[in-house]
């Protein structure tokens, strides 16, 4: 059945994990996933997590079924988490979630019970954007379509253009944006332009998407859910995702949201969670539980809560630190290049002003391995790689002509 499929071909993301995993130089980098690493390039486990593991296991839990949609415990805290406790859509009962095998799960699914429910639905996607986006909406059979975010040649958001954009969009269409933390610009939006996308999303008809991968990563866990909190009160149907794979550092345990905001008096929340429910248990049947019960105990504990908030605040304080030594190695590097960019965004991620070629060159001259569009992972640096990679775009920017090189788009 399968003697036809001998040239499948990697996609771009797994080809650049390819050639890591098949460099063998000794001090290759990997700025690629977009996992959180300490001084000694280790992911480090939260003591928060590892405490919440360890009460679990006294307590002897059953590791019986769940339902297709998961630890319902785990959902109320993560809505809250996300939300606010206080938040209008919560008061209100205006919310259905489920917990998900992590975000990128609940992605696909979302896609799913979109089309499935609207199969004339499109799907807009910033430029760029964390490419396996593009695909889960794909493979579900949406029609993608673009809208312009950031400005390469700026280095800097494209408010104009991304309004401009969405007002193109039709009634049902489907509005993806990140809540915090963009990937992979970093390159977030200010709240007034949450309040103008919100007034296009309400005026169109459309239906605004936000995924949150990275809250706390940012400006503050309070402050990362700023965005979405407000879009929430300010349009009547919204879809939500939240990871706890990096605010947690639970990345391999698979612990996710999924959520479908209601309108008011809309009176369908059963058969939207039936809905919900059979379209998950169709694509993977159950969840894992391990993660969403180690998140659940974290935030319904007060003392393992303020233990995670205390590390996540020392995860955060290191990205901010790490951006400002990145940027400060790179202006030293490159005499008369603005990279204040780099301290201006938020999270894991910023990307190169360099071109696709030059990234690969990047990769053969220096092993530095990122994601296109020369996505950094910052937060996976040390001192040291941050000067290689700061000489690394000095010597490309050398190859081409400085000129040139800082106009790449
Ligand atoms: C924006 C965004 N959404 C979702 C995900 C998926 O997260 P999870 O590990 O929870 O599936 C990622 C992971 O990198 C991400 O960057």
């Amino acid at each position: 059945m399968l003697r036809d499929l001998s040239d499948y071909p990697n996609d771009t993301i797994e080809a650049m994990f390819v050639r890591l995993a098949n460099d063998t130089h000794a001090d290759k980098i990997d700025l690629g996933i977009g996992v959180f690493r300490d001084d000694s390039g280790n992911v480090p486990v939260m003591q928060a997590v590892r405490r919440a593991e360890r009460r679990l296991i006294g307590r002897d839990r059953s590791k019986s079924y769940l339902s297709p949609l998961g630890n319902i415990d785990y959902c109320r805290r993560v809505e809250s988490l996300v939300l606010g406790a206080d938040h209008p859509v919560l008061s209100g009962g205006r919310i259905v979630s489920a917990q998900t095998p992590g975000a990128g799960a609940a992605l696909r699914a979302a896609a799913e019970l979109v089309h499935g429910v609207s199969p004339g639905s499109a799907v807009w996607v910033s430029t760029p954007v964390w490419g396996h986006q593009i695909e889960f909406f794909e493979q579900a059979g949406m029609a993608v379509r673009t809208y312009r975010y950031y400005d390469r040649r700026g280095r800097n958001l494209d408010a104009e253009g991304m309004l401009e954009d969405l007002r193109s969009m039709r009634a049902g269409d489907v509005l993806l944006l990140h809540g915090c933390c963009h990937n992979p610009t970093g390159q977030d939006l200010s709240l007034d332009l949450w309040q103008a996308v919100a007034e296009v999303v309400v005026e169109v008809g459309a239906i605004p998407f936000v995924d949150v991968a990275y809250q706390g990563f940012g400006q503050g866990i309070e402050e990362d859910a700023e965005g979405v909190q407000r879009l929430a009160a300010s349009v009547p149907e919204m879809l939500l995702t939240v990871s706890s794979s990096k605010s947690f550092g639970v990345y391999r345990d698979r612990a996710g949201l999924l959520s479908i905001i209601l309108p008011p008096d809309s009176g369908n929340a059963g058969a939207v969670r039936r809905k919900l429910r059979d379209t998950l248990r169709q694509l993977y049947f159950m969840a894992p539980d391990h993660g969403a019960a180690i998140v659940h105990e974290i935030l319904s504990t007060p003392e393992l809560d303020a233990l995670w908030r205390a590390e996540l605040d020392a995860v955060r304080d290191r990205i901010i630190a790490l951006r400002a030594e990145l940027r400060m190695t790179i202006e030293r590097a490159n005499p008369g290049f603005d990279a204040g960019f780099i301290e201006r965004q938020h999270g894991m991620f910023s990307c190169l002003p360099i071109s696709h070629e030059e990234q690969l060159l990047m990769e053969r001259q220096f092993h530095i391995y990122m994601l296109p569009p020369a996505r950094v992972n910052v937060a996976a640096m040390n001192r040291e790689q941050s000067r290689t990679l700061a000489e690394a775009f000095a010597w490309i920017r050398a190859q081409r002509g400085t000129a040139r090189a800082d106009a790449v788009a």
